[in-house]
């Protein structure tokens, strides 16, 4: 057994004080990954984990990557009959989760989602590489494949179908919006007495704010 108990490490690069943070947690959320983007060390802030709960019960989860937010919502992009698309769809809930580790930073965000409209899917799809473009056709994403020769060969027999042409987005791909209703953001602090500021949104669609014990 492989023992970890003497692995840690003391959190002291910042803080987060209810003084000093945005009322609007959107707004928050920009001052942060501004900063995440900013910094040398995190290659991909815009990567995040996405949980969704499965039949079983059991929450499963992804890495996806945020391809925008705003005032509504974070937004990423996925094959609907994946196997989060089809919990997503179901469910229409998700867990989110930000991790900095060179900034000692965690966002958890409690979100309704839904599908994006598809003339935004499409823009974006457009937007894309074509070798992306034709990986999203190519990918019966989270369904058992026999091998790895069954992507090469697909996209193979793609690139000669689609040569010279205008590649469209599959319907079975698309983006989804996650509308956050909670939003905690964790700033790691010494001894463990972490900063924890959560923000959750009532009925009237304002933002009321508290602080949780680490
Ligand atoms: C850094 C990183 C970024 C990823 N970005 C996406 C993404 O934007 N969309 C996506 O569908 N899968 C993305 N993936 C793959 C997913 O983590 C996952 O394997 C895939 O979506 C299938 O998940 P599912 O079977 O739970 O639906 C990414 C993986 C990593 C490690």
């Amino acid at each position: 057994m492989e023992n970890l108990h003497h692995h840690r490490k003391s959190y002291e690069k910042n803080n987060l004080v209810e003084d000093q943070i945005n009322e609007n947690p959107l707004i928050q959320f920009q001052n942060w990954f501004d900063e995440a983007k900013g910094n040398e060390h995190i290659s991909e802030a815009n990567a995040m984990s996405v949980s969704t709960m499965e039949e079983d019960g059991c929450p499963r989860i992804r890495t996806v990557l945020l391809k925008s937010y705003s005032e509504e919502g974070f937004i990423f992009y996925t094959n609907y009959e994946s196997k989060k698309g089809e919990s997503l769809d179901k469910t229409q809930l998700a867990g989110i989760q930000f991790f900095w580790p060179s900034l000692e930073r965690q966002i958890i965000i409690k979100a309704r989602v839904e599908r994006v409209s598809q003339d935004l899917s499409d823009s974006y799809f457009n937007e894309r590489p074509r070798g992306s473009q034709l990986g999203a056709i190519v990918s019966p994403q989270s369904s058992v494949i026999e091998n790895r020769q069954f992507l090469e060969d697909r996209l193979h027999k793609l690139e000669n179908e689609y040569e010279g042409k205008n590649i469209s987005r599959p319907e079975n791909w698309g983006g989804y919006i996650a509308k956050p209703y909670e939003i905690e953001f964790w700033q790691g602090r010494p001894n463990r007495l972490h900063d924890r500021i959560l923000y959750k949104k009532d009925k009237e669609n304002s933002w009321s704010i508290c602080r949780l014990a680490p």
